[in-house]
């Protein structure tokens, strides 16, 4: 998710830097950008000029130091709490400008709690873009209950304005609008194909077809990556104690095999 939001906003005109762990997950990163930036020109969706501008927008640091003069820094980190903590308190001390927005890309995670790690929280909100970031026309904004309106207004104009996104506001509630009614429905689609009701390509033709979404349940799972929707669906189970939240045992032990979707190769799906 990191790199697309990074793509979307280096089109969008913004100078933007990358921050990640370590070189390797830099070269990896990198690697993304540049073949969705190259695939983007290749379909003309881009010109060479377009390109050339988005590229030479775009730094990659390994140390978060290096955010300290941005106005607007988007953390899109594994969904643990523990790691989302560590990141905002340190960003926190980093900072330069006293109006800098620290925001969140979490999927279920209340951006209370994570704004509870700095010194900060009316400046601090969730700001949830949808996979793949440059393409999904949506961005969710939560502000917290200690979010200031000056806040959600600059981010919503942001969003807006410049890079072009529908935004929808949504109350500080685990999973937000969208992941609290997806999140059951994929738990659901994993229960169905667990027990053995029917195939993984009969169930997401099912609703394909028969419901006109874009992807099934189980290829939207392969999208999203097993790791991160497990994640977030024992995130919202902690939040709201509901069984239609809990990941099922069958995505648990995907997940423990390595069987991530589509980027690790192997989901529900081959790739
Ligand atoms: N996958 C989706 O469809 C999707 C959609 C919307 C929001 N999100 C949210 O975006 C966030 C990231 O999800 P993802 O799918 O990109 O996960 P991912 O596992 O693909 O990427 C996580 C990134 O975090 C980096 N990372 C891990 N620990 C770090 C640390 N201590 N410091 C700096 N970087 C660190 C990793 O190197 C990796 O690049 C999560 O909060 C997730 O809930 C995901």
């Amino acid at each position: 998710m990191g790199s697309g939001i990074v793509e979307l906003m280096a089109l969008a005109g913004c100078s933007v830097t990358l921050a990640e762990i370590d070189s390797g997950a830099i070269e990896a990163a990198r690697g993304r950008l540049e073949k969705s930036l190259g695939r983007a020109l290749e379909r003309g969706k881009i010109d060479e000029a377009a390109h050339a501008a988005a590229s030479g927008n775009i730094g990659y640091e390994t140390e978060l130091i290096a955010l300290a003069d941005c106005d607007l820094v988007v953390e899109a980190v594994v969904e643990v709490e523990a790691v989302k903590h560590q990141i905002f308190s340190t960003l926190d001390g980093l900072m330069s400008s006293p109006d800098a927005v620290l925001a969140s890309n979490t999927s279920s995670i209340p951006i209370a709690t994570i704004a509870a790690s700095t010194t900060r929280p009316d400046r601090v909100l969730g700001m949830h873009f949808f996979n793949p970031a440059p393409v999904q026309k949506l961005v969710e904004l939560i502000p917290s209950l200690l979010t200031s309106d000056a806040t959600i207004d600059r981010v919503d104009a942001f969003a807006t304005d410049v890079l072009g996104k529908t935004t929808i506001r949504a109350k500080d509630n685990g999973g937000f609008v969208v992941n609290k009614l997806l999140v059951p429905y994929l738990m659901a689609g994993i229960r169905m194909f667990e027990a053995g009701e029917a195939a993984a390509a009969d169930i997401d033709t099912g609703m394909k077809l028969g419901c006109a979404h874009p992807m099934g349940p189980l290829e939207l799972c392969d999208l999203i990556g097993l790791d991160v929707i497990a994640d977030v669906a024992e995130s919202l189970h902690a939040e709201y104690a509901e069984p239609l939240y809990a990941p099922p045992p069958l995505l648990k032990r995907m997940v423990t095999a390595g069987l991530h979707g589509r980027k690790t190769g192997r989901g529900f799906y081959e790739y």
